[in-house]
């Protein structure tokens, strides 16, 4: 049974201080939305990807990507969780089955087959669904507003959350409509689902898939891309 992919790219990339939205720098000779959206569409247990964006984006038609590739676009909201949950509306238009629905952040360009892979064979008869993320490695410490160190944080059964996030289609979109209701923030589907008493899974990935934030994180991106295809 085939799944789907939700691609929120409405964000402005404030962080990385460019002209345009990061999802639109260049990366390796071409976009950083075209690597993810590519590497969504490649995979044989994808059947199609809905990318929420922003009004107007004038980058987005100006990629030329091939007309045979299952894409359709919505519009995004003012927030992550509102990007997606515009796109899950969309896709509830287009199919009565509710599948398996995997979020990817347009500014994940790194993700591999392998960790989608990972996902769907250790998430699919998972009742609640699960996220891809990779243990901390570094010493955690908690900082006061004046810089000073409270405490260092016990790192065990700390994780960093990543994308692709996989939930059912109709619970994610009623778990983030429930959330927004109820005034609360969350960054991640996998927040708007525990937020519901639902215990999603933690499903170890690559730390190759990171996401573009910083200016320096596209060198990094490009040397993670060039050795993964050696
Ligand atoms: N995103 C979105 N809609 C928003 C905000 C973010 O679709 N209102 C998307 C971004 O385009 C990105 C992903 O969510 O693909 C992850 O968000 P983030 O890394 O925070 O991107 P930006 O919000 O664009 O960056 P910044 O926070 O630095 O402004
Ligand atoms: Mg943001």
């Amino acid at each position: 049974n085939k799944v789907w992919a939700v691609v929120p790219a409405a964000g402005i990339g404030s962080r990385m201080q460019a002209d345009r939205p990061k999802q639109y720098l260049i990366l390796n000779n071409q976009p950083v939305i075209v690597h993810s959206l590519q590497r969504l569409i490649s995979h044989p247990l994808i059947e199609g990807v809905v990318v929420a964006l922003s009004a107007n984006d004038p980058y987005w038609p100006s990629l030329n990507l091939p007309s045979h590739w299952p894409i359709h676009t919505t519009l995004g909201g003012e927030h992550r969780a509102d990007s997606v949950s515009n796109a899950l509306e969309f896709l509830k238009n287009l199919t009565q089955r509710d599948p398996w629905v995997l979020v990817h952040d347009a500014a994940r360009p790194c993700i591999r087959h392998s960790d989608i892979d990972s996902m769907l064979q250790q998430l699919s008869d998972d009742p609640v669904g699960g996220i891809l993320g990779v243990p901390l490695s570094e010493t955690i410490k908690r900082v006061n507003a004046d810089n000073t160190i409270e405490a260092t944080v016990d790192r065990t059964g700390l994780w960093r959350a990543s994308t692709p996030q996989m939930f059912r289609l109709r619970g994610l979109a009623e778990a983030l409509t429930q959330a927004k209701q109820c005034n609360i923030n969350v960054t991640d589907e996998a927040s708007a689902m525990e937020f519901m008493g639902l215990v999603p899974k933690m499903v170890a990935g690559h730390a190759d898939n990171i996401k573009i934030t910083l200016p320096q994180d596209l060198a990094l991106a490009a040397l993670f891309l060039q050795q993964q295809n050696n």
